[in-house]
């Protein structure tokens, strides 16, 4: 399972690129704003930023919502890096444009999924990736988990290559859950990543064994 990081903050970034575990980043428009990342120039710079960090793919969404909008924004995104994969919202022209990117050679996350109907469609047109919204749907009272699952099984079904990226993941059972399930990606906070490591007898054994080495030097 890869593990990207789902924010824009550069410190965050480089924390879990330390760890050695990352292998890409997610990020969205409002994980820009929260950084107060404005102004076009600033923004793709940004992403050259990221890239420079990590050695995997890092998503860069566009805005346009017209085919000729996304597919002229997701070249110039595509050409800022090549390991750059242009997000693509779930919509019809979306769609078209995943299309042409993956005919084009250009990696693709189709994002804002939520049925298992979209998830089909992103891979019939040839998504790299797809991104179904676990916490949103559980914030609406919809198991995403269950969500998951069932793409895995139609994606399995036709042995389609998009990859699943279980993306607004809120906490550490999420990844877990995900990694049992067989998502292939998950997107998450640093801090859903970091929960991974805590266990109670890790500490009080790790406690322990220092306590004990203590004693074998006197
Ligand atoms: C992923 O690509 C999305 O940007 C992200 O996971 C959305 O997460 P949220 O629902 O916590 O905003």
């Amino acid at each position: 399972m890869k593990f990207f990081i789902d924010t824009a903050n550069l410190e965050q970034i480089r924390e879990a690129q330390d760890m050695g575990i990352l292998d890409g980043v997610t990020t969205n428009p409002s994980l820009m704003a929260k950084e107060g990342i404005t102004g076009k120039n600033n923004i793709l710079k940004h992403y050259v930023d990221i890239c420079e960090i990590v050695s995997g793919d890092v998503s860069a969404e566009v805005v346009a919502t017209d085919y000729e909008g996304i597919v002229k924004e997701g070249e110039e995104l595509a050409e800022l890096h090549e390991q750059i994969v242009v997000k693509v919202p779930m919509i019809k022209e979306g769609v078209k444009a995943i299309k042409y990117f993956s005919d084009n050679n250009i990696k693709t996350n189709c994002t804002l999924v939520f049925s298992v109907g979209q998830a089909l469609l992103a891979a019939k047109a040839g998504a790299t990736y797809v991104s179904p919204f676990i916490g949103r749907l559980d914030d609406i009272s919809t198991d995403g988990l269950d969500l998951i699952a069932d793409i895995r099984q139609v994606y399995d079904n036709y042995a389609f290559e998009t990859q699943i990226l279980a993306a607004s993941i809120r906490h550490t059972m999420h990844v877990v859950n995900c990694a049992r399930i067989g998502a292939d990606v998950m997107t998450g906070p640093l801090s859903s990543i970091e929960g991974l490591l805590k266990h109670p007898l890790t500490d009080s054994g790790l406690e322990k064994f220092l306590e004990d080495a203590k004693k074998l030097n006197s």
